[in-house]
């Protein structure tokens, strides 16, 4: 339970468009949230540094995977905007362009620490430096590869919160 001994942690997904990646983040990280009986002590959220996508559904695919999966994904694109720095504690950016973008736009240096890679809490493939995949150029195969490696990077990224903000000793 979550009370005010026990703050809302809060974590912003980004990727460009707000319609591929950062959704598909958001919608696993909720998952595994909900799984763990964790979705008390976070808020979640994804964004774009575009707002080419804005108001606009997700991208069909992304629905497509998640719903093959069982995962429900709701929601629709939205930019990111100068209060996010504040308001969440990890941001997450998909890949380097998308940091560098995140790095420019902050507001503050006090906030830049918050802005993170989502590989960087990813262990299993090495190959892909700091850079999720954007699937929006390609077909259904790549929405599949790019939710396996957003599944283990938020797993991980859940374990590395949960033992920084010592989540599991909460009953
Ligand atoms: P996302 O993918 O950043 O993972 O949402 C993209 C979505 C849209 C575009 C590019 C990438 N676009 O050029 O519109």
């Amino acid at each position: 339970m979550t009370s005010k001994h026990t703050p809302v942690i809060k974590v912003l997904f980004v990727c460009l468009g707000n319609i591929c990646r950062s959704p598909m983040a958001e919608a696993i990280f909720n998952h595994l949230i909900n799984q763990a009986s964790l979705q008390d002590s976070f808020y979640v959220d994804s964004a774009g540094t575009s707002g080419w996508h804005e108001g606009k559904p997700y991208h069909r695919d992304t629905q497509g995977v998640c719903e093959r999966h069982n995962i429900p994904i709701t929601g629709t694109s939205r930019p990111v905007c100068s209060t996010d720095y504040k308001e969440f504690d990890f941001i997450l950016a998909m890949d380097e362009s998308n940091w560098s973008d995140l790095q420019s736009c902050c507001p503050s240096p006090k906030y830049e620490q918050k802005i993170k890679h989502m590989l960087e809490f990813q262990v299993k493939d090495h190959i892909l430096g700091l850079n999720v995949p954007d699937p929006y150029y390609g077909g259904y195969d790549g929405f599949e590869r790019v939710f396996t490696l957003l599944s283990d990077s938020c797993h991980e990224f859940l374990e590395f919160v949960k033992k920084e903000r010592g989540l599991e000793f909460r009953s």
